[in-house]
């Protein structure tokens, strides 16, 4: 791992606390970002970022805010400013899963995933873009990377919401990349398939309940057995080089693109 790679990158994390965001900060700050970790639970952010600093190399900061109020992300984003003097980089992260089967589907459900997943990365698009744009064009190519999911691109039976919220953040990327190519902003993102984290643990439990599987860690057999072309689940160190690389000079002349990280998964 190149140590200066992301130097001068201010990057906002949103869901940092834990799992892929979590994993994302650590490696971003190795490389030599700054980070702001947002999230929900201040405690478990703050602790990662006490990691990343005694690690000493990019800085950390850890912010409270729920991704769905547009308020805490204007104050995240003013956060990051604050603390390392711009924004370079916003890696809207925060998300959740509750699976139903199509007809089980109420308001409160569509609406829990729908927020966190879609309304609040555009959100954060909106409110950190804003910081951008007034920073000048010169300071970019700035970047906006969206964490997608297998379900941007495929039907799934169990998780109909999760799917629309995912598809959702496929055309949050390709709006975002025509809006923002103007003022020096780039908009990707990334798609996992399966990766352990707290999210998929307790979907893993979720699926049992709803009665789509029988006992726990049967989802991660079948899907392994009959979707994946690498045959294996995948953990968060498995991302965090396609994230490192949208968040790096390298992409800069990307844009619109979600990239999937699933095993194989999208193309069965
Ligand atoms: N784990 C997977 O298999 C998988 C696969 C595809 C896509 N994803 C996506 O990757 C992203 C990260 O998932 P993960 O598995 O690391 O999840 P996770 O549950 O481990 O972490 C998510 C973080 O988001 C935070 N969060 C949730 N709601 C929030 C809110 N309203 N405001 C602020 N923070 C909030 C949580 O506190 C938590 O720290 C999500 O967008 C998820 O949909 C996950």
């Amino acid at each position: 791992m190149d140590p200066e790679r992301l130097k001068g990158k201010n990057i906002l994390i949103t869901g940092a606390a834990r799992g892929m965001g979590a994993a994302n900060a650590e490696a971003f700050a190795a490389q030599g970002a700054n980070v702001c970790l947002g999230d929900l639970d201040l405690d478990a952010a703050q602790e990662m970022a006490n990691r990343i600093n005694a690690a000493g190399n990019g800085r950390a900061i850890a912010v409270r805010m729920d991704v769905t109020k547009r308020a805490d992300n204007a104050a995240a984003v003013a956060a990051t400013v604050e603390a390392f003097g711009s924004i370079n980089v916003g890696l809207f992260n925060a998300g959740l899963n509750k699976p139903r089967f199509f007809m089980d589907i109420d308001e409160d459900n569509w609406d829990l995933i729908m927020d966190v997943n879609t309304k609040a990365m555009w959100l954060g698009m909106q409110e950190t873009a804003r910081q951008m744009i007034a920073q000048g064009k010169d300071g970019g190519p700035y970047k906006l990377i969206n964490v997608g999911s297998i379900a941007s691109r495929k039907p799934l039976i169990d998780v109909t919401v999760y799917c629309t919220s995912k598809y959702g953040c496929l055309a949050l990327t390709h709006c975002g990349a025509l809006a923002l190519a103007e003022h020096n902003i780039t908009v990707n993102g990334y798609a996992p398939g399966v990766v352990v984290t707290p999210l998929w643990e307790q979907l893993d439990k979720d699926l049992v309940d709803i009665g789509f599987k029988d006992r726990e860690g049967q989802a991660y057999e079948d899907i392994v057995r009959d979707a994946l072309q690498i045959k294996r689940v995948s953990y968060p160190d498995d991302i965090t080089g396609t994230a490192s690389f949208l968040a790096s000079k390298d992409s800069d002349y990307m844009t619109g693109q979600m990239i999937h990280i699933d095993g194989g998964w999208c193309i069965q």
